[in-house]
C-alpha cells in the first residue's frame, strides 16, 4: 500500500524507518520531511495544515494510508476531511484532538469519568484568577487553555511567578491559546509516559518512555521540547500500569466514545506516579517526540499492523510482540536552544555510523546544503540505540554520538539516569 506520513521531525522520520520496513509498505511519501527522511522515502512539499490540500495531494498520488504526525494538523481537523473524502487514516479528528488542544476539556473529561488529575479551577478575567492564586498559596500551576508550542504551563513555586503568569496570559503573550486560563494544584511525583493506541472503542498500549524535558544535565535550565528519551519507563510498574488503565484510560476513552466523539489514534497519556499512584498531567493526540523515535526502535515493522489495526477499528484482534529490549534516544540540538540558535552549521560524520536495527540517527532539523548536512532547527539529531539493558544502549547511543562532528551543536551527557 501507499503510505503517507505528515510531519518533518525525528518522530516522523522514526514512523517511516518503522513503516518501510514492513513489507506491506509500496511507495511512501513524508511530507514535508527533513534531510534524513529523504534518504529512505520521498519528500512532498504542500500545506500539511490544509485539509484540502491534503485531500488532494492524497487523490493525486494515489495513497491508501495516511499517518498524521504532529498535533497542529490534527487540531486543524485534516483527519476529519481525509476520513470524509474515504481515506484510511491514523489520527483523532478534530474534536477528540481537544485532548490535546484544550487542558480545560481535558479537566472536564477527568471529571466526568472520575480520572485522577490535579484539582484545578477554570478563568478567563485575571482578577478571579489571581484571588484564586492568593487563596490556594504557592506552588501552583498556571497553564494556557489552548495550544502554545509546549510553552504555555508556567508551574510556579511561588505566588509572585503564578500571578505574572496571569498577566503574561490574559496580556496576550500566547494569543488565543491563553483566552482561557486553567490553575491546577501541584503535583509531586516522578512523571512519565504511556503510548496507547485506540480505535475509538478498544485500546493497546505500546510502551511507557521517560522524556527529559530541561536542557541541562542533573534536570537544569530551561523547558524544552525533549531531550532525550527512553523505554521502557520503570517507573511504569505493572500495578501502576493496571491502576493508570483503569483508572484514566479506559474511562476517558469511553467518556469520550460516550461524547459521540470516539477516540482514534494514539493517546499519549502524561503522569505523576506518587507512592505507586498515577495522576493524570496532560493527553497529546500524537506521539510524543522524542518518545516515538524509541517506540519505533522497539517495535520495527510491526508499528505498520498496529497503526493500521488502530485506523481500522480492529485493536481488539491485534498484539504486540513485546521483545525484552530498551531502547533510548539522545536529541542533539544546536547551541543556544531553546533560547535563539543560529541555522547553517554543517554536521559530519553520520555517513561513519551504523544504520541498522540497533542504531539509527533519526533526523529533525536538518536539511542539505551544498552536498553537506546542515542545522535548519532546533532539535536536530535523534541518536538512537537499543540493547538488552538500557545501559547497552545507553552505551551504544553515546558511542555514535562520540563519531559525530558537530562544533555547532551540544547534547545533554545524562540521558537516563533516573532508570541507571
Ligand atoms: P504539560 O504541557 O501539561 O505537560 O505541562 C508541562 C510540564 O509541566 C509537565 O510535563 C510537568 O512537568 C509540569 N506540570 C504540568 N502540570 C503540573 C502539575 N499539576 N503539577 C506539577 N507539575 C506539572
Ligand atoms: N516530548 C514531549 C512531547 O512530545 O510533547
Amino acid at each position: 500500500m501507499n503510505i503517507l506520513i505528515l510531519g518533518s521531525g525525528g518522530r516522523e522520520h522514526a514512523l517511516a524507518w518503522a513503516v518501510m520496513q514492513n513489507p506491506k509498505c509500496g511507495k511512501l511519501i513524508v511530507a514535508p520531511g527533513n534531510a534524513g527522511i529523504e534518504m529512505i522515502a520521498e519528500c512532498a512539499n504542500f500545506d500539511i495544515n490544509d485539509g484540502a490540500a491534503v485531500v488532494g495531494f492524497v487523490e493525486e498520488n494515489a495513497i491508501d494510508f495516511v499517518i498524521i504526525g504532529p498535533e497542529a494538523p490534527l487540531a486543524a481537523g485534516v483527519a476529519d476531511d481525509l476520513r470524509a473524502a474515504g481515506v484510511l487514516t491514523f489520527g483523532p479528528s478534530k474534536a477528540a484532538a481537544q485532548l490535546e488542544a484544550s487542558k480545560a476539556f481535558t479537566k472536564e473529561i477527568c471529571d466526568a469519568s472520575g480520572a485522577p488529575t490535579a484539582g484545578y479551577a477554570r478563568f478567563t478575567e485575571a482578577t478571579p484568577a489571581k484571588e484564586y492564586i492568593r487563596a490556594q498559596g504557592a506552588p501552583i500551576v498556571v497553564k494556557a487553555d489552548g495550544l502554545a508550542a509546549g510553552k504555555g504551563v508556567i508551574v510556579a513555586m511561588d505566588e509572585q511567578a503564578a500571578l505574572d503568569a496571569i498577566d503574561d496570559m490574559f496580556g496576550g503573550e500566547f494569543g488565543a491559546a491563553g483566552a482561557e486560563v486553567v490553575i491546577e494544584e501541584f503535583m509531586e511525583g516522578e512523571e512519565a509516559s504511556w503510548f496507547i493506541l485506540c480505535d475509538g472503542e478498544n485500546v493497546l498500549p505500546i510502551g511507557t518512555a521517560q522524556d527529559h524535558k530541561r536542557v541541562g544535565d542533573g534536570d537544569t535550565g530551561p523547558n524544552t521540547g525533549g531531550m532525550g528519551a527512553y523505554s521502557p519507563a520503570p517507573v511504569m510498574s505493572d500495578s501502576v500500569i493496571q491502576k493508570a488503565m483503569d483508572e484514566i484510560v479506559k474511562p476517558t476513552v469511553l467518556e469520550m466514545a460516550k461524547r459521540g466523539m470516539p477516540y482514534q489514534g494514539v493517546l499519549y497519556a502524561g503522569f505523576m506516579i506518587k507512592d505507586g499512584q498515577p495522576r493524570l498531567v496532560e493527553y497529546n493526540c500524537r506521539f510524543g517526540d522524542p518518545e516515538c523515535q524509541v517506540l519505533m526502535m522497539r517495535l520495527g515493522a510491526q508499528a505498520l499492523d498496529l497503526l493500521l489495526a488502530a485506523a481500522e477499528g480492529r485493536l481488539d484482534q491485534a498484539q504486540v510482540n513485546w521483545a525484552d529490549d530498551h531502547a533510548i534516544t539522545v536529541v542533539m540540538a544546536a547551541n543556544g536552544y531553546p533560547g535563539a540558535y543560529a541555522k547553517g552549521s554543517v554536521i559530519k560524520g553520520l555517513d561513519t555510523l551504523p544504520e541498522d536495527s540497533k542504531n539509527m540517527v533519526f533526523h529533525a532539523g536538518t536539511a542539505v546544503k551544498d552536498g553537506a548536512i546542515v542545522s535548519v532547527g532546533g532539535r536536530v539529531l535523534n541518536v538512537t540505540a537499543r540493547g538488552e539493558s538500557l545501559k547497552e544502549a545507553r552505551d551504544r547511543a553515546y558511542a555514535m554520538i562520540d563519531g559525530i562532528e558537530w562544533p555547532g551543536g551540544f547534547n545533554r551527557t545524562d540521558i537516563g539516569w533516573r532508570a541507571l
